[in-house]
Order: C-alpha cells, then sequence, then structure tokens
C-alpha cells in the first residue's frame, strides 16, 4: 500500500492533455491500487493519475455506494442526457467548493486494467464524479466550470472529488 503525494493547483500537470494507456501491464496496476489508497486516505471519492503527479488517463471513482470502484482508463463520454446543479470540490483545490453544472445521466465508453473497452452508465452524483474525473484527464478543472462559489461553513456532509 502507498499513499502518494496529492499534486494541488496550481501545477502544470493538473492543465494539460494527459497521455492515452497503451500498457496495461503490471505498472498499470499498482498505479490504480495507489490511487485507491490515496483516495480513501484523502477521504475522496474520485482521483485522477494527474493528481499524483502522473501523466496518464488513468482515474478511479468510488463515491460509496453499491457501484464499488469504478476505474476509468482512456474513457470518452459518449451520450449525455438531462442537467443537474450541484456542488462539487476536488482533492487538488483543499476548502473550496462550488456549484457545478453538468448532464444528469452520461454513457462512458472506457478501458478497464486489462485494456479490455466496456460501457458503463451512470447518472445524479456517481455521473457528476466519473465527469469531474474524465475532465481532469483533459486538463479541465471545476473552477473552470465553477457558477458560484460555496463557503466550506455552509456545507454539510459533502465528499470530494
Ligand atoms: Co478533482
Amino acid at each position: 500500500m502507498a499513499i502518494l503525494p496529492i499534486v494541488t493547483y496550481p501545477n502544470d500537470i493538473l492543465e494539460k492533455e494527459c497521455e492515452k494507456v497503451t500498457n496495461f501491464d503490471k505498472k498499470l496496476t499498482k498505479l490504480l491500487s495507489n490511487m485507491y489508497d490515496t483516495m480513501l486516505e484523502a477521504d475522496g471519492v474520485g482521483l485522477a493519475a494527474p493528481q499524483v503527479g502522473v501523466d496518464l488517463q488513468v482515474a478511479i471513482v468510488d463515491i460509496g455506494d453499491e457501484s464499488g470502484t469504478i476505474e476509468l482508463i482512456n474513457p470518452e463520454v459518449i451520450s449525455t442526457s438531462g442537467q443537474d446543479t450541484d456542488i462539487e470540490g476536488c482533492l487538488s483545490f483543499p476548502g473550496l467548493y462550488g456549484e457545478v453544472t453538468r448532464p444528469y445521466q452520461i454513457k462512458v465508453r472506457t478501458q478497464d486494467r486489462k485494456g479490455r473497452t466496456i460501457e458503463i452508465q451512470a447518472k445524479d452524483f456517481l455521473a457528476r464524479a466519473i465527469q469531474h474525473e474524465i475532465d481532469h484527464l483533459h486538463g479541465i478543472l471545476f473552477t473552470t466550470k465553477m457558477e458560484r462559489e460555496i463557503k466550506e461553513e455552509d456545507l454539510e456532509g459533502y465528499e470530494k472529488e
């Protein structure tokens, strides 16, 4: 088990297009495992590889429901529907929270750790967390989509992505 240091804003790696994964090897498995430990330790619901200084299209999401841990490798949103506005935060922006509007429901095509292509459907908070992480892989930060900042003292039981 390894807890990796989390990169906080500003840092160039947070704002670049990450490289696609081409090797589905032990190194990738280890990265996923270390990212999982790091996310749990940081009490987050998602983490993207650039947030631990790795320039690869790899992210994980776990909102603590029956969906378990979702591993996203070279993911792409292929369809969306609806719209929803809710509060987001980010482990790379400690203490910052704000409202972001995103599609309510999404379909994502991604690869798993063995390189197999799979499709995932998600809605509501899970869809939000997945979209937030996929944005990270393209250097897009939630602050660029934030409509209104929410003060930390006005938050109740909110989780960080
Ligand atoms: Co984030």
